[in-house]
């Protein structure tokens, strides 16, 4: 079986990462692990400030050479809360190299977004 291990994550010098749902989970541990992969920035896409800074934090408190993680405000339920994640990023950098479609919700209620797509 082909194994992949964070040792294997190769220098990522002056790349620019998203990793949405970054707050927990395999989000989490992504950016933890690509965070110390020497990554110009990394973005911590999550629908809640309060969470996304309190993982930074964590993270950061793991390695104090990490001041490339950055929040960014996404709540992929809305599509204009998507528009205007897109527009932030846009106002901030000129390139994306790895983009890292990870939030995600299984087993959970039925229900219709504010838009009436299911969430
Ligand atoms: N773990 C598994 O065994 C497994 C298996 C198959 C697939 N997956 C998929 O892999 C991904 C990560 O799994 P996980 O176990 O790490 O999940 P998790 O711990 O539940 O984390 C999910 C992340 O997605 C975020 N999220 C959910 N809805 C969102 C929304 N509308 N807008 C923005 N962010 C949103 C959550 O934010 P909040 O903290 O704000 O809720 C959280 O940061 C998910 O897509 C999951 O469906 C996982």
């Amino acid at each position: 079986m082909v194994e992949f291990r964070v040792q294997d994550i190769p220098d990522l010098d002056g790349q620019i990462i998203i990793v949405t749902g970054g707050n927990a989970g395999l989000g989490y541990e992504s950016v933890k692990q690509l965070s110390a992969h020497n990554p110009a920035r990394i973005y911590l896409a999550a629908r809640s400030k309060e969470k996304a800074d309190k993982a930074i934090q964590e993270i950061q408190a793991t390695n104090s050479k990490l001041d490339n993680i950055k929040f960014l405000e996404l709540d992929l339920a809305s599509l204009e809360s998507v528009k205007a994640a897109a527009a932030d990023f846009l106002r901030l950098e000129t390139r994306l190299d790895i983009l890292m479609n990870n939030a995600g919700i299984m087993m959970t209620a039925e229900g219709l977004t504010a838009e009436g797509h299911e969430i």
